[in-house]
């Protein structure tokens, strides 16, 4: 794999990671979330700047120190997620959405604490749809932009990673398994990461690091055949 002698193949790029899991507000005590942990994304972030690159890490809902040399926002649900990497992503070379957005979240937002009725059943939860950041940079991007979604399957992974990366016109989509202890909040992970050109890397279990890296050698490959 040409990283250059330096390992920093990066360098002069200016890459957006997303990380973590949005929480979308019910009341001012609670929220409906997932349990991204934030670290793959985290570990994105860290090997990017390895790699020499500038890194803009839009941070939702995550108990992790921020990566040194690397700028970090945080966010909260996914409508801030949203704000925050567009704007990020406007000048960007690459945009790795790690995180892991809430699909609906609810209609109303209770500015005081729900509280217990006696003896009555509670209101049902309404849910609307959240904007789908992915589909949207893969709408707005510019031609030498280079997009990355994760999508973590439970079955049909393959069938479901292609029909997936087609629908929001990514560059790659890095799929992996999930269920009950796979992925979520372990330090390791395994996936495929399927290309829009048809390719398919296959990544064996290991540190969530050594998939960072195998995504950012297949990023830059695809910046380096596109005009600086
Ligand atoms: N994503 C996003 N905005 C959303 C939902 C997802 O940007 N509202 C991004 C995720 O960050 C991820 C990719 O889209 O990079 C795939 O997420 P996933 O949940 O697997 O895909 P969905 O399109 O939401 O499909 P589903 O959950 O129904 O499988
Ligand atoms: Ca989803």
């Amino acid at each position: 794999l040409a990283r250059g002698a330096d390992g920093r193949d990066l360098a002069g790029r200016h890459v957006v990671v997303s990380a973590g899991g949005t929480r979308e507000p019910l009341d001012p005590v609670r929220f409906i979330g997932n349990r991204s942990s934030g670290l793959q994304g985290y570990a994105l972030a860290r090997t990017a700047v390895a790699r020499g690159a500038r890194v803009t890490l839009v941070s939702a809902n995550v108990a992790l120190p921020d990566p040194a040399g690397v700028e970090v926002v945080r966010v909260g649900s996914a409508v801030e997620m949203r704000e925050a990497v567009l704007s990020a992503a406007a000048g960007a070379d690459a945009v790795v959405m790690a995180a892991a957005v809430a699909d609906f979240r609810p209609v109303d937002y209770r500015e005081s604490k729900i509280k217990k009725a006696d003896g009555a059943e509670p209101d049902p939860i309404r849910l609307v749809k959240n904007p789908d950041i992915l589909a949207e940079l893969g709408d707005i991007r510019r031609p030498d932009q280079v997009i990355v979604g994760f999508a973590a399957e439970t079955d049909d992974v393959l069938a479901n990673g292609r029909a997936k990366l087609a629908r929001k016109r990514s560059d790659l989509l890095v799929v992996n398994q999930v269920g009950e202890d796979l992925a979520f909040g372990r330090p390791d992970n395994a996936a495929i990461i399927l290309g829009a050109d048809g390719s398919r890397t296959d990544v064996p279990r290991g540190a969530k690091e050594a998939l960072a890296e195998s995504v950012w050698d297949l990023v830059a490959a695809r910046l380096d055949r596109r005009p600086a």
